[in-house]
């Protein structure tokens, strides 16, 4: 096991600290008098030291095409600086102003009917925002052309901290420009027709290609096509983006870029997109309320934790609401206490900030009902009650300042590839709900956090050997190379863990012949997956676990949904299916490998039994765990560590259930009040900790 782990310098030197403010939109407001004077003298009082700006300005920047505006922002720009606020630019290409889609009609996406893929795709209306077509040469030229602009006026600025590129990429286009574009792409990839054929398996339904060009659709019946369109829209996506860094770079020399992403965004592959940007950041909106083992709740947590392991190191929450979204079918008042626990629980995992969308209210637009920190009553906000938990956020982001830059020391990872759930996704069959990876990784992610460990959700390109456990739910694809990885991992002292449908397709999404988990993961598990029974939702089965009396693991536990018949060709059963025609049979399985074990779980296990086995394999492992006691599954607890060595721990309640937590070592002192104890911590509703410890001096 290696010890790679570091601290990191600020983003950028000349605002080190956490990064507080967000999305400001000045430019709805010139025609108001008066308004962006009274934004600075609120941001000032909420301390606000960071904005991010022109997101959706390509009108007010570049009214008619080539005639640019600049001195809205020129004034923006004088006040940051004057006021001692970072800014983080946007390029404007998130929304493209009228007069670019009307004269030229080929930046507007076209779109396909779902229900009826056959037919043929259709140009958009210029409306709404995110929908154009990224592989245009005249999107990326106009884009450049005001990219480069906007780095030769503010690049050198004292008060740009940061470049912030377009805004939330995603989205496919079925134009003739993408779909040649697609071709290309498949000939570098395939270099001939015959290759192609046969990645994706034409024999089936006399769907053979006698020539490229007729790569005219996405047909849903080639799923070795689909799973390739997919691969072709994220890198299509990601060039754009690299496109934008480029200009920037070029023209900006020195400036970090990101892009903001969202969680588990399902149209780019985000470790790809990870390589284009110097920072990552992403937007958050979890839907907090009192029901305790939310998916809302838990589902945040996880994406916290991609979003830092993308690059491996902490990154910039770049959006979440000072109140309530408006685009939920209900969308409630944020309790007293969430909003800083939502913002501290982005700290713990890795945010070196808490920004916001949005700064101020519009009066019209479809986000007027959306949460701000400056509300409809304009001066009087500094009264609201949203307004003085921003100010009391910000107090308490000035006294963690010495978390910038901190790392999570993660010995446990789960493996995430956007490829894998693409190829599940385009799979007809086996079962829905099975085919939700985000829903599968979310389970281990909690079974595992309850026992107070840091988790990476990890690329199966990363090096494995910092970790102590690593986990591979539903890995249905394997990339070329990762199983031999695994059998590394194991072989020098790593504890494996593979579930049902792990191993099933090669990266073409063609099935592996010589009997499932494949590629030698068959070996290495000493399992044969030999068929996988799905139950309808209200159908139950039960495993048995096997150890001795007076484990801590014995009885039952219910599994729902997949039940693989699997046989223990060489592993121990740990634990056997108890009804139908395979009762008795092995249901989970360990096997020893060199210094390492690879163990097998053959059916989706409800959580409280998940959990009790993933604490047997994090004591095998001898993973530490952060706090001494079992956590419930919708508790935070994480740890940051400085480049000093102070440990700063977080203690996250994001329901209204209390919780009694037990330190087990009595070094953590109050980061706020700097005093010590006491050792077991009770927890109350929407309620947030810190404690640090310093290094023990040598
Ligand atoms: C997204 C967008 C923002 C805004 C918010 C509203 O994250 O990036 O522009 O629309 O949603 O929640
Ligand atoms: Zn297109």
């Amino acid at each position: 096991m290696t010890n790679d782990f570091h601290a990191f310098p600020p983003i950028q030197a000349r605002f080190p600290y956490i990064w507080h403010g967000g999305d400001y939109n000045p430019d709805q407001w010139l025609k108001h008098p008066g308004t962006i004077d009274e934004d600075f003298r609120l941001f000032k009082q909420a301390g606000i030291n960071m904005l991010s700006l022109g997101i959706f300005s390509w009108a007010s920047l570049e009214p008619e095409e080539g005639r640019f505006e600049f001195g809205w922002m020129d004034d923006i720009f004088e006040r940051a600086e004057k006021n001692g606020i970072g800014i983080i630019l946007a390029t404007p290409s998130g929304g493209k102003p009228n007069w670019l889609a009307q004269r030229y009609p080929e930046v507007r996406r076209m779109v396909r009917h779902d229900d009826w893929p056959g037919v043929p795709p259709v140009r958009e209306e210029q409306f709404r925002r995110h929908n154009h077509c990224y592989t245009s040469p005249v999107y990326r030229e106009k884009v450049a052309c005001i990219d480069r602009a906007l780095a030769e006026r503010y690049g050198k600025h004292p008060a740009l901290s940061m470049w912030h590129i377009s805004n939330e990429f995603g989205g496919q286009c079925h134009c003739p420009l993408c779909y040649a574009a697609f071709r290309n792409w498949l000939k570098a990839r395939y270099g001939t027709l015959d290759a192609l054929n046969e990645a994706w398996w034409t024999g089936f339904w006399s769907h053979r290609f006698q020539a490229w060009d007729q790569v005219q659709t996405i047909d849903p019946s080639v799923e070795g096509m689909v799973l390739d369109w997919r691969r072709f829209v994220s890198h299509q996506t990601v060039d754009f983006c690299a496109m934008e860094a480029d200009v920037l770079h070029k023209h900006a020399p020195g400036i970090p870029v990101t892009t903001n992403l969202m969680g588990f965004n399902p149209w780019h592959d985000q470790f790809q997109m990870a390589k284009v940007v110097d920072v990552i950041s992403w937007d958050c909106y979890p839907q907090y309320h009192d029901r305790p083992g939310s998916e809302e709740t838990q589902g945040f947590a996880l994406a916290h934790c991609l979003n830092r392991s993308l690059k491996d190191k902490p990154f910039i929450l770049m959006e979440s609401s000072p109140g309530p979204i408006n685009w939920a079918p209900i969308n409630r008042l944020l309790r007293p206490g969430q909003h800083r626990a939502k913002s501290l629980q982005a700290i713990a995992h890795g945010s070196d900030s808490v920004l916001y969308f949005q700064m101020r209210k519009g009066r019209g637009g479809s986000e007027k009902f959306h949460g701000a920190v400056i509300d409809h009553c304009g001066a009087e906000t500094s009264k609201t009650r949203m307004f003085r938990e921003v100010e009391a956020l910000s107090k308490d982001l000035t006294t963690l300042q010495p978390v910038v830059g901190a790392y999570t020391p993660a010995r446990v990872a789960l493996v995430w590839d956007w490829e894998n759930s693409w190829a599940l996704r385009a799979s007809s069959g086996p079962l829905d709900i099975a085919k939700d990876v985000v829903r599968t990784i979310r389970k281990h992610f909690d079974a595992l956090r309850r026992h107070g460990v840091c988790i990476d959700i990890i690329h199966p390109e990363r090096d494995l050997s910092r970790y102590q456990v690593v986990v591979l739910p539903s890995l249905y694809l394997l990339q070329d190379g990762f199983a031999e990885k695994c059998k590394q991992f194991v072989e020098n002292g790593g504890t494996l863990v593979g579930t049902y449908l792990t191993g099933i397709v090669n990266q073409y999404g063609l099935t592996f012949s010589h009997g499932w988990p494949g590629d030698g993961l068959r070996r290495l598990f000493g399992v044969w997956d030999e068929e996988i029974d799905y139950l309808y939702p209200e159908e139950r089965n039960e495993i048995r676990f096997q150890f001795e009396s007076g484990s801590a693991l014995t009885g039952c536990c219910e599994v729902r949904n997949v039940c693989s018949r699997i046989h223990a060709e060489d592993a121990t059963v740990v634990a056997t299916y108890e009804h139908d025609f395979y009762a008795g049979e092995p249901a989970i399985t360990c096997r020893k490998a060199g210094k390492g074990n690879a163990w097998y779980i053959a059916a989706e296990c409800q959580d409280d039994g998940l959990a009790a086995l993933y604490a047997k394999l994090l004591d095998g492992a001898n993973v530490p765990r952060l706090v001494a006691s079992e956590l419930p599954s919708y508790i935070d607890v994480t740890e940051r560590i400085a480049a000093d060595g102070t440990a700063y721990l977080f203690l996250i309640n994001p329901t209204k259930m209390e919780t009694k937590i037990d330190l087990g070592i009595d070094e953590w002192r109050d980061a706020f009040t700097k005093e010590a104890g006491p050792q077991t911590i009770q927890l109350g509703a929407w309620a947030s900790r810190v404690l640090f410890r310093r290094p023990a001096v040598k």
